[in-house]
């Protein structure tokens, strides 16, 4: 069992990414009864309780918030204020580790927030962290310990990967690249599909083609070592079919597209992240 397997950890908000992560502390072997939920909806605190019936669920922020070792702040970016302003006058343990998943929601605001100098972390997780292959991204202020910081990593990577970076300024380029990536995916197999269809392909076979070539091109890639590029190659004859498409593609200018696709999320990220300060 993990070291950190009984550490009480609670949730402020428990929609889609704090049910993503609490699944996959529990996966881990989370002990079930060191989780807890505040959550207005109902409904929502019912499908905390089907996903284990010893997470403690409720509604009062202040309830988790004062207990937790760990309190994750999993709300959206919008709503981060009204909850962050409750939360100040709320005695909680010293040591606490706050860590926020909203975006745009920058280390400076909840330090603001929480108090001098608050064991704060900032985590972009990303939307497969719902089925357990998120990609998260931390930050941290020089001040966090090292203990705070394998904590924040134990949550992280309760989905999926993570990793650390060291400059904050990063991360609306991080939101750009695993934030928003995997719409560029989905869109790309969108429009493959639809492309099979227009060639002949039934619409069931099409999808089947596309998502399990999406799938296997994405596990030959998995490994940091391998070469995309290298991957590439080797499924692209000279002369060939795969050369020819890729032909297309680059007469188009994908890579200046998708450069311009990347930098327009990124400055997005900004704008949005100026206007939650
Ligand atoms: N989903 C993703 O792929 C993803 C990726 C990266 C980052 N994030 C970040 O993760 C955060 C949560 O996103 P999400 O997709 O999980 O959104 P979500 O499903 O809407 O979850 C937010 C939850 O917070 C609850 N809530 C609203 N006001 C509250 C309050 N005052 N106190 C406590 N809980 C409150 C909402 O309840 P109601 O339904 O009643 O409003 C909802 O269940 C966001 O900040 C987002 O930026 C998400």
């Amino acid at each position: 069992m993990d070291r950190h397997a009984d550490t009480g950890i609670g949730f402020i908000g428990g929609g889609h990414m704090a049910q993503a992560i609490a699944a996959g502390l529990l996966r881990a072997g989370h002990s079930p009864a060191a989780l807890a939920v505040a959550e207005p909806l109902p409904a929502t605190r019912e499908r905390w309780r089907a996903l284990h019936a010893g997470i403690r669920t409720g509604s009062d922020n202040t309830a988790v918030a004062a207990q937790a070792d760990v309190l994750v702040l999993a709300v959206k970016p919008q709503v981060m204020p009204a909850v962050l302003a409750a939360l100040e006058p709320v005695p909680r343990p010293a040591a606490q580790l706050v860590v926020s998943v909203a975006a745009g929601v920058t280390l400076a605001t909840l330090a603001r927030a929480l108090g001098e100098s608050p064991n704060a972390v900032r985590v972009m997780p990303n939307q497969p962290a719902l089925v357990g292959e998120g990609m998260s991204v931390l930050v941290a202020s020089a001040c966090v310990d090292a203990r705070a910081r394998a904590l924040a990593m134990y949550v992280a990577e309760a989905t999926g990967k993570a990793l650390w970076i060291t400059d904050e300024s990063l991360m609306d380029a991080v939101t750009a690249v695993s934030g928003s990536g995997p719409a560029y995916f989905y869109l790309l197999m969108e429009l493959m599909e639809q492309s099979a269809v227009a060639l002949g392909l039934p619409p069931d076979v099409a999808r089947t083609l596309v998502r399990q070539t999406a799938l296997g091109a994405a596990r030959a890639a998995a490994d940091p070592q391998a070469d995309v590029a290298a991957l590439r190659s080797s499924v692209t004859s000279p002369g060939g079919t795969t050369a020819a498409a890729l032909a297309v593609l680059e007469q188009a200018g994908i890579g200046d597209i998708l450069r311009r696709a990347l930098t327009a999320a990124r400055d997005r990220g900004a704008e949005l992240g100026r206007g939650a300060r």
